[in-house]
């Protein structure tokens, strides 16, 4: 099992250091390499995602992602920026399905923004396509109309992206509760009137499986109001990126979601939901259960390791039982600790 790890910018790097260190407590075979990617890409080679870096990613079996972005590299033009890293990788090696799953643990219904009565045993996964739509849709630019500029972006999805990420929903709600809703804004744009579509002769072929269609509007209105009526979302890449930051914080934090990537293999590249939280880079605060729960994901997804996955999870709980938590958790009652001594308590409970 060889794992590209792409650490990245701000608290990328350590949290990172702490889901390796949980991969190499379990006896398997895994193999990890590092490379730089985002701002330590700019400053190691002059490129958010060095060649190096790329060929690294495509030869490994699977990718641990950190975290990319920093203000210092703002002002650089779109293409030298970091987060062209992230997509980048994306986009060269197809990982066109992103899950992003937003499960409540118990011990941090209280720490939602959401009363916990709202939120106790949330359990959704939402499906986000991640390679077309309104992010990669040519042209895109800013030019000159008149005497001022105007900028502009395409929304753009082919029949046969949108079919392939229905199948996936479709697929992950048969081991679930078997429900789908599929958001868009088919009430306005014509990407997502061929989107609803789509979905709807898809679900042909799985007639065990529920599906809804919702505008995202409502939508975000009603992760909200009724997070728990859902099971799996499935979505387009820019109302996906927004939902799935709703998402995390019925959890209690952002600090806690994992995500895969996956490509039509099962290949795939896994991070945490959240960014590169520069403010807190280097002060020991951050959360890195998101990553190691990425790990978990990679394993049980890439590897076919659910054992090994299952451990981690089952660490994971057992440390928040045991009222660890750190800055982004914590409540009165609980523990305050930090990123490395999270680390060390999910490789004691393994
Ligand atoms: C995410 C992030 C990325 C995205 C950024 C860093 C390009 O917000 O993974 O959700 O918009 O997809
Ligand atoms: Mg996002």
């Amino acid at each position: 099992m060889r794992v590209a790890v792409l650490p990245g910018d701000g608290i990328g790097p350590e949290i990172v250091s702490q889901a390796c260190r949980v991969l190499q407590k379990l006896d398997l075979k895994v193999q990890l390499q590092t490379a730089p990617v985002g701002g330590a890409g700019i400053e190691a080679a002059g490129h958010p995602l060095p060649p190096e870096t790329l060929r690294l990613a495509k030869e490994a079996d699977a990718i641990l992602f950190g975290a990319v972005g920093d203000p210092r590299y703002d002002n650089l033009e779109r293409a030298k920026r970091p987060e062209q890293a992230i997509l980048g990788l994306r986009k060269a090696l197809g990982l066109f399905a992103n899950l992003r799953p937003a499960q409540v643990y118990p011990e941090l219904a209280a720490a939602s923004s959401l009363r916990p009565e709202l939120v106790a045993g949330l359990d959704l996964l939402i499906v986000r396509e991640l390679t077309g739509d309104i992010y990669f849709g040519q042209p895109k630019g800013i030019r000159s109309k008149g005497a001022e500029r105007e900028g502009f972006d395409t929304m753009l999805y082919s029949e046969s992206e949108v079919r392939r990420i229905a199948r996936v929903a479709f697929e992950a709600a048969r081991r679930r509760s078997r429900r789908v809703c599929s958001v868009d804004k088919a009430n306005v744009l014509e990407t997502s009137q061929l989107w609803r579509e789509v979905l709807t002769e898809e679900s042909r072929s799985f007639g065990d499986v529920e599906l809804s269609h919702m505008y995202v509007d409502n939508c975000a209105m009603q992760l909200v109001r009724n997070p728990k009526q859902f099971d799996v979302i499935v979505t387009g890449n820019l109302f996906g990126d927004i939902l799935s930051d709703e998402a995390s914080m019925l959890t209690g934090s952002i600090g806690m979601l994992p995500s895969a990537s996956l490509d039509a293999n099962n290949k795939g590249l896994y991070e945490p939901i959240h960014g590169s939280a520069p403010d807190i880079a280097g002060k020991n605060l951050a959360n890195p259960l998101a990553t190691i729960l990425s790990a978990a994901m990679m394993l049980r997804y890439s590897f076919n390791q659910d054992q090994a996955a299952d451990r981690i999870e089952a660490a994971v709980a057992k440390v928040l039982a045991r009222g660890l938590r750190t800055a982004d958790i914590h409540q009165a009652g609980t523990q305050q600790i930090g990123t490395v001594q999270m680390g060390d308590a999910v490789v004691a409970a393994l």
